[in-house]
């Protein structure tokens, strides 16, 4: 069998960031493993556009982890692999502490019995909870109001502990809102049920949709609805890369904010949508959905300084273009 120095295996690989990831770590020159169970995952994208090996299994199986690190040189993991609709976490906690709490469990202590000690973490904005300032730094107090946020922000204390006893090194990356898609439009965002504003915005345009939802128009904001900072998904892949080079040169555990830095509000989305698609997209006012701050901006300085992080596509219009391009392909 031929080992390569660098293969990293990308759990959740055939989701959203995942997939885009594992392109970012081809271009950047590593092998990679997919480890991705396709509850959500899309088996195609992995198999006939990333063209990387699939291996269809779960992160909670600890037999099929061992025989993963012990016939593979893994130098490091990505994890990605976890559920993450905020709503359903909350009617199904169990759901979410078994998939995401107990299956990173059980894969860091594969990984440990395996004596690999390099960890790459999606964390979330949404283990800050309500925030006190915006943009918020990463040591901004982590108070998360739903169980999705509770798991992700319990990984990140196993991984402080796991780095003082057993000198584990993790990066741990907190997302805002991941968005966008490859620009050369191989890869994109496909959750089934979608809940993320901008696919919402743009099925609606393609007629999939009757209308979308604007929850709450009476925010202390510029238009009154809810700010978010959407970050693009190519420029969260090259983060990765760059994070997982930093371990891998050494570097100590430590945390990231990953966001554009600049809010847009959900009416800026759908007005931005229009002249792009060129479309009406009906839009429904609710009332605010319990929970929702009025803006969650992240500030990204920590990554921009250690990690030389410089996201590429920070304008909106750029971020639904080349969504709006791979909503066509896939779904037109
Ligand atoms: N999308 C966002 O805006 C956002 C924001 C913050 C954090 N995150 C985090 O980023 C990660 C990726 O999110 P995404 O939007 O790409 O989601 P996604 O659902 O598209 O991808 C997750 C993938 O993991 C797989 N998976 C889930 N549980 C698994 C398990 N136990 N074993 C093996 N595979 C499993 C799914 O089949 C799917 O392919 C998640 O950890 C999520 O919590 C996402």
């Amino acid at each position: 069998m031929t080992f390569n120095q660098s293969t990293i295996l990308v759990t959740g690989g055939a989701g959203y960031i995942g997939s885009h990831a594992v392109l970012a770590l081809k271009q950047a020159g590593y092998e990679v493993v997919v480890l991705d169970n396709l509850v959500y995952g899309h088996r195609e994208l992995v198999e006939d556009v990333l063209k990387v090996e699939l291996v269809v299994g779960d992160t909670c199986d600890r037999p099929l982890l061992d025989q993963i690190f012990a016939t593979r040189n893994i130098a490091a993991v990505m994890h990605f692999a976890a559920y993450a609709y905020v709503g359903e976490s909350v009617t199904e906690p169990a759901k979410y502490y078994h998939n995401n709490f107990i299956g990173t469990l059980t894969l860091l202590e594969a990984m440990l019995a395996a004596s690999i000690k390099t960890f790459v973490f999606s964390s979330t904005c949404a283990t800050y909870g309500v925030p006190n300032t915006v943009p918020i730094p990463e040591n901004h107090p982590q108070n998360p109001i739903n169980p999705y946020g509770a798991t992700k922000l319990m990984i990140e204390r196993v991984l402080q502990d796991f780095d003082r006893a057993y000198n584990f090194k993790s990066v741990c990356f907190r997302y805002f809102n991941a968005a966008g898609a490859d620009p050369e439009g191989r890869l994109g965002e496909d959750h089934n049920p979608e809940t993320h504003i901008i696919p919402l915005v743009l099925q609606t345009a393609l007629g999939k949709r009757e209308s979308v939802s604007i929850f709450g128009t009476d925010y202390p904001t510029s238009d009154g609805t809810c700010i978010r900072d959407y970050i693009h998904v190519t420029d969260l892949a090259q983060a990765h890369v760059l994070g997982l080079d930093y371990l891998l040169k050494g570097g100590e555990t430590t945390v990231f904010n990953l966001g554009n830095g600049n809010g847009f509000s959900v009416k800026e989305v759908v007005e931005v949508a229009q002249q792009i698609t060129g479309r009406t997209i009906k839009t429904v006012e609710c009332d605010r959905r319990p929970g929702d701050p009025p803006a969650l901006v992240g500030s990204s300085d920590h990554a921009r300084t250690v990690l030389g992080w410089d996201p590429q596509y920070t304008d909106l219009h750029t971020i639904i273009s080349h969504a709006w391009n791979w909503h066509q392909k896939r779904h037109g």
